[in-house]
Parts: C-alpha cells; structure tokens; sequence
C-alpha cells in the first residue's frame, strides 16, 4: 500500500473545522443528504482502512513539502504577476494535470497571473507530470509542490498573493481505479475540496471559484443528451459520487459564505500531454507495441460511445468561465449577499463509439490493432455520455470546434513526439 498516491487524510481531517456534530441536527434536505452521505463514508474509511489513511509514509509525504523562504516567495510572486490590462490573479489546482498545464499556459499568455499547486502524485507516471512542468516553467508559471488538504499551505499561498480567482483542477482522477484506492477519493475530491473552500471563504477578498465536476455525474441516465437540469442521482462510480459530493458543497458553500462557484462537467477529454490512464492514450501504447487491446461492448453488442472533447475546446470553456464569474460576495467568513452558483457541460456534444477511436488510431498509427472485444464490467464505466452544450453556450459563446480524427492527429503527433517512437507512422 506504500505507493498510494497521496492520502495523507488522518492527522488533517481531526484537526478540520467540518467535523462537528451541527450536521446531526440541520434537516435533511436534498443538498444535505449528500454532505451526510460523504462524510459518512470519511468516518467509515478512516476507521475501517487506517492503514490507507495513517502509514507513515503518507505522514511524510504530506511533511516534507518545502516551502516558504524569500527566495520561494519571490518565485511565487514572480509567478503571479500580472502583464494584461484586465488580468485576474489565478490560483490553478492540479497545475501539473492535463489539464491544468494546458489552462494555465493559456491564462498565463493572455496576461493573467497564474500561480500552480500540485502534489505530483504517482497515480500516473510522475515523470509526464515533471514534463508538465518543464513546460509550464518555459511559459513563466511556478508551480508549488504541495496538497489541497494543507491548510497552512493554501493559506500562506493567499497570503503571499491576492489570487482574484481559484481554478481548481486538482482530484483523483479515473473510475476503475476507485475500486482499488478509494480513500484517494475522499482524500482529493472531498476533503481536500473542502479544506480549500475553507480557506477561500476565510480569505479577503473571497476568491471566485471555478472547478472541475465531471460528466460522470450523470451515471446512468438514459435521457441524451445530457443536460445540466437533468437529476444527477445515480453515480456509477465512486468517482463520480465524489464529483457529485462536490457540487453539493459548492452549494452549502455559496448558499453560507457567499461563494461564487462554477462548476464544470467535463466529457472524456483527450489531447496532447493527456492522461495515460485513459483509453485513447494506453490504446496508442498499446497498438504501437503489438499488445491486443480490450473494447467494451454493451449488453446485446451494444455500442459504447463517448463525447470526446479536445482540451483546446475544453480550455476555452474554463476561461470562458471564469470570464464570466462574478465576484463572491462574503467577508468576514460570513456571507453578505446572494453570490453565483453555476454548473456547465463541457462536451463536444457527438459521441463517437471506441470502435471508431480505434479505428482512426490505426489509421494514424499506421498500425493495425488487435481487437479483443468484450462485454463492459461493472467497474464504473457507463455505456455512453452525450453533452447538451447550450447553456455554456448562451453563458459565454461556449463552440467546440474540433473533431476527433483532427484532435486525435495532434495527440499522436505529440505522443510520438513525447516518447521518441521511432516509427513510420505520422
Ligand atoms: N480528463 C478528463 O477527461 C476529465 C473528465 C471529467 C472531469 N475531469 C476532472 O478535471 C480535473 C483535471 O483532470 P485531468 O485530466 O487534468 O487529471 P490529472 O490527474 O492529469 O490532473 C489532476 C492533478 O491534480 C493533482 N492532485 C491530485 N490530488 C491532489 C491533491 N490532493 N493535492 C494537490 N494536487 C493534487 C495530480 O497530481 C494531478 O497532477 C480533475 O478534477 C478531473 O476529475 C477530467
Ligand atoms: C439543451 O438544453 C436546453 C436548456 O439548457 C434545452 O432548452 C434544450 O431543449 C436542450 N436540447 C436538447 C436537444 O435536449
């Protein structure tokens, strides 16, 4: 259990503001039900599975982040500055994901002033988030090696910079591996969510937020496409119950302190410097070393199809969302008036089955694929994702504009590229 990536949970959570026992009396409304829920499932994990949440290892991980110093200041500062007109000051969680590189670098080249925050867990090879950040340093933007869960860390970070806005990228990412780790789960997507709303409330003048839900939310709804107004209460994953968990804090959150909080719902997105835990990233590997790959078919030989969304349209969507954020509105760590809550889809909205993923892979790869079809496990994984786009249309002129053999050419490009494959393919 040694190489579970960050969950560090313990010691933090017992000393969190949000362990008292006021829950137990408040009603039990619809947004309350899933707050109860979730930290019912803290309490069951951290009593159940300490060894997860307690080895020393996860202890150390947690204290040998190194920070503070002039020097280390003057990175941070440097690192924020802002070079536009009307730039904001953003604090980008998770900077040193997919994508959080990609929106940082494009924030940071408009004028905003952008600093990172990631702990460089190991869920995926460390070594292309290292890569990340090689770039992100080319591009002028530090990023700080630490945890979400760190409060004394968030805070000194707001401390050092007024950041106008929070992008909150950072989560435990995948839904398979939700089966084998979940307290990292817990750990990123709930606790540390909350130790950083904690701090945002705190803070003066309240950041707006802006962060990242999943289209995982939706579960197993049959009605496509998928729209934001439709009920979310049937995750398939623990992933997406977590993700699910978040939104219903983003509301206590603005409905108390007076957050502004926009969350977005991201569907399956791929690209250059992307994820190796997802299905068009190891299908490449895979294809190019000869290995047979494994295609999920439903019941009945039933499609399954996903609405793969390039980041570049992605990162167009996070800052046309955050262009669009109103301020919070609380000081004091008390709420002064209503503030903005919203939640968008972010899709390309035109599922393509994986059977053509595959199939524009070899095409690109020049490389036939060893097809092993078989029949979806019960592991997290849905049938199909489908994104009805209009609000984020209406909100902020949201219009992907890739499709996914031209998305899928610049992520092989780049992989082959990346991973010095000497081979004939494009
Ligand atoms: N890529 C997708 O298809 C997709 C789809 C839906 C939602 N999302 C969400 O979008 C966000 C970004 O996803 P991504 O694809 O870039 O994932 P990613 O795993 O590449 O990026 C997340 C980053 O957060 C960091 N991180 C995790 N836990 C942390 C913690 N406790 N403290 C500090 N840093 C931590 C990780 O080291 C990682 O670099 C995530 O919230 C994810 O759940 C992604
Ligand atoms: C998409 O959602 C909007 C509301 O945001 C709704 O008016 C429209 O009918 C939906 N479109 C489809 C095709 O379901």
């Amino acid at each position: 259990m040694d190489n579970i990536p960050s969950s560090p949970g313990k010691f933090k959570m017992e000393k969190g503001p949000y362990f008292h026992r006021r829950w137990q009396h408040s009603s039990f409304t619809k947004f309350t039900f899933w707050s109860i829920l979730f930290v019912g499932i803290i309490f069951f994990l951290f009593f159940r599975t300490p060894s997860s949440f307690s080895s020393d290892t996860s202890r150390r991980s947690l204290r040998t982040y190194n920070y503070g110093g002039s020097a280390w200041e003057k990175k941070v500062r440097s690192s924020a500055r802002v070079t536009s007109k009307n730039g904001v000051t953003v604090l980008v969680t998770g900077a040193a994901g997919f994508v959080g590189t990609h929106t940082s670098i494009a924030l940071k080249q408009r004028g905003d002033g952008v600093l990172g925050l990631d702990n460089f867990n190991d869920y995926y090879d460390p070594s292309l988030k290292r890569g990340r950040q090689a770039l992100l340093e080319h591009n002028g933007v530090f990023i700080v090696e630490g945890d979400i869960n760190d409060a004394t860390l968030l805070k000194k970070l707001f401390e050092v910079v007024s950041f106008t806005h929070v992008m909150h990228l950072a989560a435990q990412a995948g839904v398979r591996y939700a089966m084998e780790n979940p307290g990292s789960y817990v750990h990123s997507n709930i606790a540390g969510f909350v130790n950083l709303l904690e701090v945002c409330k705190n803070v003066e003048p309240q950041p707006a937020i802006v962060w990242a839900s999943s289209s995982s939310v939706y579960g197993l709804n049959t009605k496509v496409p998928f729209s934001e107004k439709d009920k979310t209460d049937q995750p398939a994953s623990l992933y997406a119950a977590t993700k699910k968990a978040g939104e219903e804090i983003a509301h206590t959150y603005n409905h108390i302190y007076g957050l502004s909080l926009t969350g977005l719902r991201f569907f399956t997105v791929y690209g250059p410097w992307g994820r190796p835990d997802m299905a068009y990233f190891f299908f490449t590997k895979d294809i190019l070393k000869g290995n047979s790959i494994s295609i999920f078919e439903a019941p009945n030989h039933g499609t399954v199809a996903r609405d793969f969304t390039y980041i570049d349209d992605i990162v167009r969507g996070c800052l046309g969302a955050l262009d669009t954020a109103e301020k919070s509105t609380g000081s004091g760590g008390k709420k002064r008036g209503p503030a903005q809550l919203r939640v968008f889809n972010l899709g390309n909205t035109s599922p393509v089955p994986v059977t053509e993923l595959v199939s524009i892979l070899e095409r690109l790869l020049k490389v036939k694929a060893k097809r092993n079809v078989m029949k979806m496990p019960r592991n997290g994984d849905v049938q199909f994702t489908h994104a009805n786009i209009s609000y984020a249309k209406k909100e902020f002129g949201y219009k992907p504009t890739t499709d996914l053999e031209t998305g899928l050419k610049n992520f092989v490009r780049w992989y082959l590229n990346y991973y010095s494959v000497a081979a004939t393919a494009e």
